[in-house]
Parts: C-alpha cells; structure tokens; sequence
C-alpha cells in the first residue's frame, strides 16, 4: 500500500543484499518512517517480541524470512549434522514471541517441513529462501481475496442506503501494517474506496499500545480513506445511534469452530454490535485459523504483557518521543493483550475463499482439505 504516495509492504528482502530483511519499524508511527535492517535470527526474534513488527500476518511473514535468516546462520557456522538441530532452535525461539497469533507456528511448521526436504545446506537456504517469499506472497493474495469478497458487503449497504456514506467501525490494527499488503479488515475498506464507493471509518484507539490511533489512523490517512479516531468505550454509543453500518475486525487465532481471538476490546465491541443489530465480522486469511483448537474460550493462550503499557503511555511533542505517567507508579496495573469473541456474536468470517458463517460446518465446506 501507498506511503507518501510511494508503494510500499510491511517486509521485503534487501534488493542489493538478499541475506538482509527490511522492515518497517512500527514501534515510530505514526510521526516517523523507519526501516530496520534484520540480519540475524536473533534480531528477528526481538523485532517480533518488542513489537517492531506486529499483527498476525506479519507476524508469520516475519517468522518465515526468521527461519530464512537462520538457515544462512546455519550454513555458515554449524556442522553440516547439526543445521537441522539449529533451525529446530530458531523455530522454538521464534514461536515463544508472542504466544497468541497463530500465524507464528504456521509458518515455522511450513519452513521446517520445507528445509527438511533440501540435502546440502546450500540447497536447504534456497528452500528456505523460496518457502519465505511463498508465505510472504501467499499473505499478500489471500488478504486482496479478502478484499473482493469484503468489498461485496459494503456495495450492500451502500445500495441499501441509497448511495449515503457506510460507516464501518474497526478495532486495533488489522491493516497492511498488520500484513504484508492490503490488511484484512481494511481491505474491503480500500476495495470500497478504490470503487469510488462513499466509506467512513471509526476507529478505536485500542489501548494500551493504540494501535488504532497510531496505526491504523495512520495507514487510512495515506490512503486518503475518511476516518474519525474515537476512543475504545465510544463504540457502543456510536451503535446505539445508528453511526455504525458495519463492524470489521481481524484476529490473531480463530478456532475451527469460529471462536475470535483479537485484540483486547473487540468482544465488548461485539457485544455491543449483538445488542444493537449491528453486523459484527471478522476478516482473516485461513492461516489465522487454528484447526486443532475446538473452544476459544478455553484453549487460546491469552498474552499478558507488561504493566508499564497499562501506567504509562507514550507519544510525541514538539519534535521528540515522550512518555508519560497516567496512574499512580506503585498501583498494580494488569495487561491482558486479548480476548476471545464467541462465535454466537459473529455474523460472518471474511476469507479469502469468501463469507461464511462462524460455525464449524460453514468453515469446513470452504476449506474441505482441513475435513475432519
Ligand atoms: O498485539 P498486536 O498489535 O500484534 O495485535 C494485533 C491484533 O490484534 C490485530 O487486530 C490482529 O493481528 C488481527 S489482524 C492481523
């Protein structure tokens, strides 16, 4: 998607260096633009775990070109007998990043089945490399997918509304910053507004690490897509007076069955959304579906985070990064990274075979290769 009108994705390989991965660093936006050079798996795995890069699909983009990283290490320093043994490590570290986004062991299965296939290292790298830019590419095509089949509610709605503004509300950041390109629940968004179709979005600043505010915000505004930013406990009162048409959030896992995990404060948004007949959905590209999980509510791991991220925030002013106190030093403070939607509250689940609904008869007629 577009930076200051140029193209950009949220990873690629050097041009002039393929052993280096660049990638934006989002722990700066929205008030600076950096790209950080990752040489190591070991830089990777702090990218993922201090929050360079974020976002389910990102994060499995970045495990995948970690494992690439590692296998370059591999090559170079380890006895041809212990390369596999090597990768088997960076797979374990990468995967204790961040314990909720499926995405992550996903792409370190896919890269550890792949190198096995490769006999000499040199041809294990190059299996490695290939496997990375699939995974990087195949997140690019499933997240446009999205985009087509998401792109046919808003047409809905508009027609319904004879042409007026559609207002779709949004939660955390499940936008290109969160993918390689285009972002799930933002893709039916820029597919709509790309059509020249009227489209407005709220967006919820999702504390505490605002990647509404920050990110999404952000990302909208380089498109040129409308948006207001309104804080998280504004959504039910936006409902219940009839600004919202339309709720599209992203998830870091999904059950088989259609439980949603997502960013903190999206099941009280659905709540909200059941309360006041407001179409709830979620967009996800079928590798953020766990297909061994049954019960969200019981099996997703939940990521707890710091206490500082709850006390403090931070930001910018005059020119430099600041950050503030806002609760007492010495108050306990908890910080739950997630929570899990229960598929009763769910209208429909965006793929990128199409719409379905959250249930695990519906899920499986679209991805009858995952049967049971
Ligand atoms: O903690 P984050 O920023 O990685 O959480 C991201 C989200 O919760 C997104 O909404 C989610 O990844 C779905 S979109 C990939």
């Amino acid at each position: 998607m577009k930076v200051g009108g140029r193209h950009f994705q949220t990873i690629w390989l050097k041009p002039e260096d393929e052993s280096v991965v660049q990638l934006i660093d989002q722990r700066f936006l929205p008030h600076r633009f950096v790209i950080e050079e990752i040489r190591t798996v070991q830089q990777m795995v702090e990218a993922i775990r201090e929050m360079h890069v974020r976002g389910a699909g990102l994060i499995g983009a970045s495990a995948g070109y970690g494992m690439y990283l590692a296998a370059i290490e591999a090559a170079r320093d380890a006895a041809a007998r212990e390369f596999d043994k090597h990768l088997a490590r960076a797979a374990v570290q990468l995967n204790a990043t961040r314990p909720t986004a499926v995405n992550l062991s996903w792409a370190t299965d896919r890269q550890l089945k792949s190198i096995a296939k490769g006999e000499t290292a040199k041809e294990k790298v190059a299996l490695a490399l290939r496997t990375a830019n699939l995974i990087a590419e195949g997140d690019k095509e499933h997240c446009r997918m999205i985009g087509q089949h998401g792109l046919k509610l808003v047409q809905d709605i508009v027609h319904k509304k004879t042409g007026k503004t559609v207002n779709v509300l949004t939660h955390c950041n499940a936008g290109w910053l969160a993918f390689v390109d285009y972002g799930s629940a933002t893709a039916p968004i820029y597919a709509a507004h790309e059509s020249g179709l009227p489209v407005h979005v709220w967006v919820a600043e999702t504390r505490p690490r605002n990647q509404g505010s920050k990110l999404t915000a952000w990302e909208l505004g380089e498109h040129g897509v409308p948006h207001t930013v309104i804080a998280d406990s504004a959504a039910g009162h936006l409902m219940q007076r009839g600004e919202v048409d339309l709720v599209i959030v992203g998830t870091d896992r999904t059950t088989y069955t259609g439980d949603v995990a997502n960013k903190i404060g999206t099941y009280l948004k659905a709540l909200a959304a059941k309360a006041n007949n407001v179409p709830f959905y979620v967009a996800l590209p079928s590798t953020s579906i766990d297909w061994e999980m049954r019960d969200g509510l019981k099996e997703i791991p939940i990521e707890q985070r710091g206490a500082e991220e709850i006390r403090r925030v931070d930001g910018w002013s005059d020119g430099r990064p600041v950050e503030v106190c806002i609760a007492p030093e010495k108050s306990p403070a908890a910080n739950y990274g997630f929570d899990v939607t229960p598929r009763q509250l769910i209208t429909g689940l965006i793929t990128e075979r199409g719409i379905c609904e959250a249930n695990e008869t519906s899920i499986r007629a679209l991805f009858p290769e995952h049967a049971s």
